[in-house]
């Protein structure tokens, strides 16, 4: 791998010797055990009805699983149907009993325990959780993805999970797909970079510490886009989109050292991901380089059979999967993948060379972890929830809330001001997490942290006026409209609090962008009502809010912000934090309106125009900033130079506050139609009034670069224009 030191590569080798040996003891069926993965319940003690588990396992389960079938991975938080999470000592202990009854095996290979931390500890109570994916792209602030990444591992390893099915590399350019709040957004440098972040602060430089683990890319490659919005529905991506918007950040995912991938569980252009051997071979393997090991998503291979009719039985299913390149199944439920897969094996229709091949990347993945030498687990004082990981996603869910509009300066309000607060999402804490939060669909409100502040409670605590708040308990639950309307005149202002309920995957599926209809006519009579409205919106989707933010004096979109949510949003909105967010996507005008900011020229042509409500890397300040002196050191360079870019930034507003400086590239005429504008670096500053700081840039070739006619990554020489703010300046690329 690029950038290895000498010692990681004499470690590396001592693993590969390690890895041989080991395989070279292995029977077949403890090989296919080691190629599959199961979930809690498959060794969990029964529930009774949807009383949930408290992690009891069945001890005759687990040596079938662990002994009998020689099961390699575990997954997931005890118990289906109702996965919740659970207490720090109860996870230590079902660790313990995992390796007490591993030491039982033959070769004592130790299990790797994969869990989904998707915005810290997910299944660990109490752990930190941080804004989701969408909102730290909104905060273009790398350096808190590190720390989210690092705060993560570190709850994930405390709670003795060893395993991270975490960051989603897909890019999020379908707004409809109910896990676009799971992507970094909708442009490719944007994520790459809070993804390759991410990835070094959860592994450092050697993730058999004590404190870090492994991570894992999904869902490779295409899950994301799906033509018709629906979870789990084909894309049609052709080779060239594939290869310029979502093979980069995997590309990058693997270069930063991630040693697992996700599988994509939908299409590309009539292949199931599972099926597909130029992804995950020859792309993956030959072209990024990848040396770890492949995943299965849930029950995917079988799906195979039962869902896309691809294969003829569950038995073709299991040889489709494994020769295309899945190393791991995520079976989950059963041993069917262990039976099948022993089966095509003994008979030769799948070699043992492959079946050799998938299992020596698992090992060496456990090997580097450090599982088969545990250190002792960090304890729990001081590296579970401490204050300074809570102030962390606080401080992420301030830079990550969107000041989209600010008329007369309604923002900040004051603290003596007269609130009336109303709609769904005003008082609840699920619908600042989102999905994959306590449990998988996040929406158990009953279950959430009674210390953490909804946005009605952060409100009342910073208040010294009056916070008035008509709304229901639940999020479906009836507004007393007549109440808000006769309400308002006793207030300065009405907050309305809206957006989304909870979901995530095939449950959040919907067709249409827009907003229910409850809603809108909450906002239509609070705005009948004259007095000013300030609109906040939550949720992992930009439902579609025009009409109303049109007639808003404020609108604040928020997104996900996790856990401290309420407390960043109350403190943007009385001005004891200074906006900064940035959109990571354009925020749609109407339902179909849903063009990228790096459209193609045909898109801007015509009667054809890019007008979001809001576009890609928009967001306001309670300060101003102004970028000038754009300029590139050359206007002419050659073939394979870096460029030079320089960019005065100034704080000309009166308050301190963060500015993100985004520098977007054109490449003025080319062989495949070029974007308008493409994002290629971004710095955050803070700056005081009146402070102005000179920012650089490099641009390499690579940032040049697109996919040629030829399918390969070309630079044209000619000309190419930089912007920074309203600044455009040239340079040419000579040959
Ligand atoms: C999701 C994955 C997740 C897996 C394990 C799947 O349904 O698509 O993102 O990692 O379940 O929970």
């Amino acid at each position: 791998m690029a950038g290895r030191s000498v010692s990681a590569q004499e470690t590396d080798k001592a693993i590969e010797s390690k890895v041989k040996h080991l395989l070279s003891q292995m029977t077949l069926e403890e090989k296919v055990g080691q190629m599959t993965q199961v979930d809690f319940s498959v060794i969990g003690a029964p529930v009774s009805g949807d009383e949930y588990s408290d992690g009891a396992i069945d001890q005759a389960k687990l040596e079938d699983a662990l002994i009998k079938h020689h099961v390699g991975s575990i997954l997931n938080a005890p118990s289906i149907p109702n996965i919740k999470a659970q207490p720090v000592d109860t996870w230590r202990k079902i660790m313990r009993t995992l390796q007490d009854t591993t030491a039982k095996t033959r070769l004592k290979i130790p299990v790797i325990y994969g869990i989904d931390a998707i915005h810290g500890a997910t299944y660990t109570e109490n752990s930190v959780l941080f804004p989701q994916a969408i909102n730290m792209a909104a905060t273009f602030n790398p350096e808190l993805s590190f720390k989210e990444g690092e705060i993560t591992a570190r709850e994930v390893r405390v709670s003795g999970l060893q395993w991270n099915f975490s960051p989603v590399m897909d890019i999020g350019r379908q707004p409809l797909w109910p896990r676009l709040w799971e992507t970094y957004g909708e442009d490719v440098h944007l994520a790459t970079a809070m993804g390759e972040s991410y990835i070094k602060g959860h592994q450092g430089n050697d993730f058999s510490a004590a404190d870090k683990a492994p991570t894992c890319l999904k869902h490779y490659v295409g899950y994301s886009y799906p033509l018709n919005g629906k979870d789990r529905t084909p894309a049609w991506i052709g080779e060239r989109m594939l290869r310029e918007y979502f093979l980069p950040t995997f590309a990058a995912g693997v270069k930063a050292g991630a040693p697992t991938v996700m599988i994509n569980s939908a299409e590309v252009d009539g292949i199931p991901g599972h099926a597909n051997y130029q992804y995950l071979t020859t792309i993956l393997r030959g072209e990024l380089g990848f040396k770890g090991f492949t995943v299965s998503d849930w029950e995917d291979i079988k799906r195979l059979y039962t869902r896309d009719k691809m294969a003829a039985s569950p038995k073709e299913a299991v040889k489709i999967a494994v020769m295309a390149g899945v190393d791991m199944s995520m079976v989950p439920f059963d041993f069917s993948f262990y039976d099948l897969l022993v089966e095509l094996a003994k008979s030769g229709e799948v070699p043992l060379s492959r079946i050799n091949e998938a299992v020596s990347r698992i090992l060496k993945v456990k090997y580097q972890a450090g599982l088969f030498d545990p250190k002792p687990l960090p304890v729990v004082e001081d590296n579970f929830a401490a204050p300074e990981a809570i102030e962390t996603s606080r401080q992420a869910a301030r830079e990550s809330i969107v000041l989209a509009k600010n008329d007369r300066n309604i923002l900040p309000l004051k603290k003596d001001a007269k609130i009336l607060l109303t709609g769904p999402t005003a008082n609840l804490l699920s619908v600042l997490n989102g999905g994959w939060t306590i449990t998988w669909q996040g929406s158990a409100e009953n279950l959430y942290p009674q210390d953490k502040l909804t946005v009605l409670e952060a409100l009342q605590r910073k208040s010294t006026g009056k916070v008035t708040y008509i709304g229901g308990d639940s999020f479906n639950a009836p507004i007393d409209i007549q109440k808000v309307v006769d309400e308002a005149k006793n207030h300065d202002v009405i907050l309305l609090s809206l957006g989304e309920n909870t979901y995530t995957e095939t449950p959040g599926n919907i067709e249409s962008l827009n907003i229910d209809q409850a809603q809108v006519d909450l906002a239509n009579a609070a705005i009948a009502t004259g007095k000013p409205v300030v609109l906040l919106t939550l949720g992992g989707r930009p439902r579609i809010i025009t009409s109303i933010a049109m007639r808003a004096s404020g609108v604040i979109l928020a997104f996900l912000p996790g856990m401290e949510g309420g407390e960043a949003i109350a403190d943007i909105l009385y001005g004891d934090y200074n906006p900064d967010g940035k959109l990571p996507i354009s925020y749609p005008r109407n339902t179909n309106a849903i063009t990228p900011y790096d459209y193609k020229p045909t898109e801007s042509f015509d009667v054809n125009f890019y007008t979001p409500l809001y576009p890609f890397g928009h967001g306001l300040s309670y300060t101003s900033f102004e970028t000038s002196g754009l300029k590139v050191a050359k206007d002419k360079v050659r073939m394979g130079e870096n460029i030079s870019v320089t960019v005065n930034v100034k704080n000309t507003g009166a308050l301190k506050g963060k500015e993100s400086v985004l520098l977007y590239i054109n490449d003025v005429v080319a062989s495949v139609t070029r974007p308008n504008k493409q994002l290629k670096a971004f710095k955050k500053v803070e700056l005081n009034p009146g402070q102005t700081e000179s920012l650089s840039f490099t641009l390499t070739p690579q940032d040049l670069s697109f996919i040629g006619v030829d399918l390969k990554r070309v630079v044209e020489p000619g000309d190419f224009k930089v912007m920074v703010g309203n600044e455009t300046v040239g340079f040419t690329v000579t040959k």
